[in-house]
């Protein structure tokens, strides 16, 4: 049986990208494509998808994804800036409305092989910091996927740190030059044209560097992760914050 699909933030980059690959994908049916002009909770109430993919604005995520479980269907949702807070938070909704959702960070699997691998080194190397690129018109920093990398480094060095952090002793004498704080993480973020999305996860000890770094060179490698979402949302009952739960 195919499942019923609509498509939010169906006019942006990622969300064209999604068009074309769920009318590729055999077992999903597009029913829908929404933008900012549409009342989300109007269109899904009259639509009725199964699943709402929701690739719009870091500001909207949240809100979007409590509508789209209260109208009865199943969240897959791509965009950007959810906080921890707004996580559990969602998690007590879908366990109420019985249903379940992905909020996938990132899409790709080269990326969440990425932060699978960075949380497993994170037992052994206690430094660590994030530099993440992305293009010029990314609207939020950090991006999800630093955020969420961040989450799973701080997860595993509660319980496995092998060695006291080091004593960062450098001061900024320039507001701003050693980056921003995640759960513990340093993140630093660049925005530039010429560049799509990219992510290095930086570890040092003492006499040794080591990096895990993720390419995403073009928007073609989310759409397998997005099909994948929408297979596996139709068969979960609570909402999962990540790829690397189902991958
Ligand atoms: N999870 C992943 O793997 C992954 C990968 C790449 C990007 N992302 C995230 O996906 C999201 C979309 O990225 P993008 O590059 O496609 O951005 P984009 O090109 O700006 O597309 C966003 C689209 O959503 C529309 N929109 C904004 N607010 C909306 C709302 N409240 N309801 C419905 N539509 C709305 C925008 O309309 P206007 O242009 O009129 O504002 C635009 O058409 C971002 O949060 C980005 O960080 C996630």
């Amino acid at each position: 049986m195919k499942h019923s699909v609509v498509v939010n933030g169906a006019f942006g980059r990622m969300g064209t990208a999604a068009v074309n690959a769920i009318n590729l994908h055999s077992g999903l049916t597009l029913i829908g494509s929404l933008g900012k002009e549409h009342d989300l909770n109007r269109e899904l109430l009259r639509l009725k998808p199964d699943i709402v993919v929701d690739l719009t604005h870091a500001e909207f995520g949240p809100l979007n994804t409590e509508i789209i479980l209260q109208a009865g269907c199943r969240p897959v949702i791509g965009t950007s800036g959810f906080t921890e807070e707004n996580v559990r938070r969602l998690e007590a909704i879908a366990r109420q409305v019985g249903r379940g959702g992905i909020i996938a960070p990132n899409f790709s699997i080269g990326a969440v092989l990425m932060m699978k691998y960075a949380r497993e080194i994170s037992r052994y190397f206690s430094n660590v910091e994030i530099v993440e690129t992305h293009h010029e018109k990314k609207l939020d920093a950090p991006s999800g996927t630093a955020l969420k990398t961040a989450e799973m480094i701080a997860q595993v060095r509660g319980e496995h740190e092998i060695s006291p952090r080091a004593l960062n002793i450098a001061r900024d004498s320039l507001l701003g030059a050693q980056g921003a704080e995640h759960a513990g993480v340093k993140i630093h973020s660049l925005r530039l044209p010429g560049h799509l999305a990219h992510q290095k996860v930086i570890f040092g000890a003492p006499g040794e560097a080591l990096t895990v770094q993720h390419d995403a060179i073009s928007r073609e490698c989310y759409m397998p992760g997005i099909c994948f979402a929408c297979e596996h949302v139709m068969e979960t009952t609570t909402l999962i914050y990540g790829l690397e739960h189902i991958f």
